[in-house]
């Protein structure tokens, strides 16, 4: 067996950053924490606050992003939809440290898990969104399929209502006024909060509800995670994890997908046990990133606000 070299301390994760060119930037919730968005597991992450607040009635926190919970009942989701929504978040320190190597061509990309878009507020180009993001949005019938971009359903998330397929609504219009067109399962009265008769009228489901293109539970990741992993492996030198607690399969899996020679160093608040990682550096994120940046006498590139 080849011996590896091995990587212990706070000065060789920086080393390996000053000299690797082919990063992979493994990122999640918890780099967007300091913009104001929540992570999911932590103790005052969404999953805890929506258990705690049990305004919702579920069964399972994660049940909000579970598709098959969606298609039962969509108004649950936007009524809360509003509170992720991006706004007017500015990118942490942490996405400009990605941004950062980029612009020096160490970055081979960034695998981020987050719905934010705050790494095109960034400027960060090679990205992954692997859980997709509220920038596009796509009708539920499978048969329908339109696609519109995510500020269409931008008021409908603010006034808490769900937006409707326009296309299936049309269809819908035409096949009332008796003109030619397939009939659609979509409801025209779903509003937030308007679970009147849901339970007695079985499982209607919501075809023809307009979904944000995040990738729920039950749903697949894009081809594009698979196809780029598959490319990257061969050629990334260093692995940063960065605010993430590796829970979700697939994406937690590419840490064992790269060659076993690949050093990783995590950067999180937390440490993650249940997989092997080089270095953790605890913290904050952006504490360590600056720290990192100033032991390399590298400057952050400046902030910007996003708007989707
Ligand atoms: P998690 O909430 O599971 O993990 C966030 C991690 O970030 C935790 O380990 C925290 O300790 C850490 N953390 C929090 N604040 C931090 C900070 N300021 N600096 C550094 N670390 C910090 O979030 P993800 O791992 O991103 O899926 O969750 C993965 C997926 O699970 C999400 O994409 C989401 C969720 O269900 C979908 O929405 C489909």
């Amino acid at each position: 067996r080849e011996k590896l070299p091995q990587y212990n301390t706070v000065d060789d994760a920086i080393q390996l950053i000053k000299n690797s060119k082919k990063i992979i930037v493994l990122s999640g919730a918890g780099i967007s924490v300091s913009c104001g968005i929540p992570d999911f597991r932590s103790k005052d992450g969404i999953y805890a606050n929506l258990q705690r607040e049990g305004k919702f009635e579920l069964d399972d926190p994660q049940d909000m992003f579970d598709k098959e919970f969606f298609m039962h009942n969509p108004s649950c989701f936007y009524s809360f939809a509003h509170s992720i929504f991006p706004s007017n978040f500015k990118p942490s320190p942490s996405h400009r440290f990605i941004k950062l190597l980029e612009e020096r061509s160490q970055l081979l990309r960034n695998y981020s898990q987050n719905i934010d878009t705050l790494e095109q507020a960034c400027g960060i180009e090679n990205v992954l969104q692997c859980h997709g993001s509220f920038a596009t949005a796509t009708c539920t019938d499978p048969s329908c399929s339109f696609k519109a971009p995510g500020s269409s359903i931008r008021q409908a998330i603010f006034d808490r209502t769900v937006p409707l397929c326009p296309r299936c609504k049309e269809r819908d219009e035409r096949r009332k006024t008796g003109k030619k067109g397939k009939p659609v399962g979509a409801r025209s009265s779903w509003k937030a909060g308007d679970d009147s008769d849901e339970e007695d009228e079985g499982p209607e489901l919501a075809y023809g509800v307009m979904k944000p293109d995040i990738t729920f539970f039950g749903e697949k990741l894009s081809d594009e995670f698979d196809h780029k992993l598959l490319q990257d492996r061969s050629e990334v030198d260093l692995l940063i994890v960065m605010g993430t607690s590796l829970k979700v399969a697939p994406v937690s899996e590419l840490v064992a997908h790269i060659p076993h020679k690949t050093p990783t160093i995590l950067i999180n608040r937390t440490p993650i046990l249940h997989m092997q990682m080089d270095i953790m550096l605890l913290g904050d994120s952006d504490e360590v990133v600056k720290y990192i940046c100033e032991a390399l006498a590298w400057k952050l590139p400046k902030p910007r606000m996003s708007h989707l």
